[in-house]
């Protein structure tokens, strides 16, 4: 695609003159696609002076961590660095039920990890030769942009949404966008240009609190493992049935209630999985995904047996709106 071509090199020629020959950028990768396209143009423009950051928070998916590392530093030569803060966030998050009062504690948890990371690199740019880092690398995408402007306003706010905007402020870095002109399909399109495998290109968006917000009540390290063991068998069934790239969301939730099941020939009192999928095209409004009985069924039977403490599954067909696509 010649646009999207000519795109990468007028926005390397911008980053390197607004960067300069000394400059250094840090920025927040998740292991999504619109990160790791952002860190890639990044990267190819100044090379190591951009320091990428993934914050493990606890809550992230199964693999989440390795499988970013495996493909932006193996392959894709990223600077990045991986913290790991899981601890320190279920630490900050014991004993909170409360789905905003969650948000608010894996952002500002969120904030304090990357400015710890921020300071790292500056102590150390004095044996580099490098200037203190001094911008801020986003992956905000045009509707974002839209969006935070539409819906400014407290009276407005439904969802605290995590993203690192709030550094902004309190690190006083300069903000560098370069996706914020374009839609999702132009940063696929860019992705696929810039080399990456079709599984990081076509991902699933996943929102910045992660699990947490899929496990109604409290969330402790071993309803994590209960609700990520899920979700990992769910995606599985749904990419091994072909159906990945026509949903444009799923994710498995634990719900905190109780059931009475049998397994063998005991009683189990055991907990419930809450399966989600929804077509959209804009995750404004959503359908819930009429998947097929049989693929259904796979993952239901997989689920019950496969992870422990579980005995239930049910699956949500409630539109967007009334409900939302994240349960919290
Ligand atoms: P809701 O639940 O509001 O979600 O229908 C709409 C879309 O936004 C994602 N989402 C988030 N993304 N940080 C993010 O980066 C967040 O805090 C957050 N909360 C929700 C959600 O996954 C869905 O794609």
């Amino acid at each position: 695609n010649w646009a999207m071509s000519e795109f990468i090199g007028k926005e390397i020629a911008r980053i390197r003159a607004i960067v300069g020959e000394k400059g250094q950028v840090i920025g927040a990768v998740s292991g999504g696609v619109d990160s790791s396209v952002a860190a890639k143009l990044m990267h190819m423009a100044i090379g190591d002076r951009f320091h990428g950051i993934m914050v493990d928070n606890g809550v992230m998916r199964h693999n989440e961590c390795a499988q970013a590392k495996k493909m932006l530093v193996d392959k894709m030569g990223i600077n990045l660095k991986i913290a790991d803060a899981s601890d320190r966030f279920l630490g900050n998050l014991a004993g909170v039920t409360d789905p905003e009062q969650k948000r608010k504690i894996i952002g500002n948890t969120f904030i304090d990890v990357f400015e710890e990371e921020a300071k790292a690199i500056d102590e150390e740019c004095a044996a580099t030769g490098h200037a203190p880092v001094e911008f801020l690398l986003q992956g905000t995408l045009y509707p974002d942009v839209i969006e935070s402007i539409s819906f400014k306003g407290p009276s407005a706010t439904i969802k605290t949404h995590h993203n690192v905007g709030g550094l902004k402020e309190n690190m006083k870095l300069k903000l560098i966008e370069p996706l914020r002109e374009l839609f999702k399909d132009e940063v696929r399109e860019l992705g696929k240009l810039l080399g990456m495998d079709d599984e990081l290109v076509w991902r699933h968006p996943f929102p910045g609190p992660g699990i947490a917000i899929r496990i109604l009540g409290e969330v402790t390290k071993s309803q994590v493992e209960i609700a990520r063991k899920a979700d990992y068998i769910y995606i599985e069934e749904i990419k091994k049935a072909g159906l990945y790239r026509q949903i444009a969301q799923a994710y498995a939730a634990l719900l905190p209630i109780k059931a009475v099941g049998v397994k063998g020939d005991k009683r189990t009192y055991e907990q419930m999985i809450c399966l989600r999928a929804v077509e959209t095209s804009d995750f404004m409004t959503a359908d819930w995904f009429p998947f097929p009985y049989d693929v259904l069924k796979k993952i239901s039977s997989r689920i019950c047996n496969e992870v422990n403490g579980v005995n239930r599954v049910v699956y949500d067909v409630s539109s967007k709106p009334p409900a939302t696509i994240e349960l919290e």
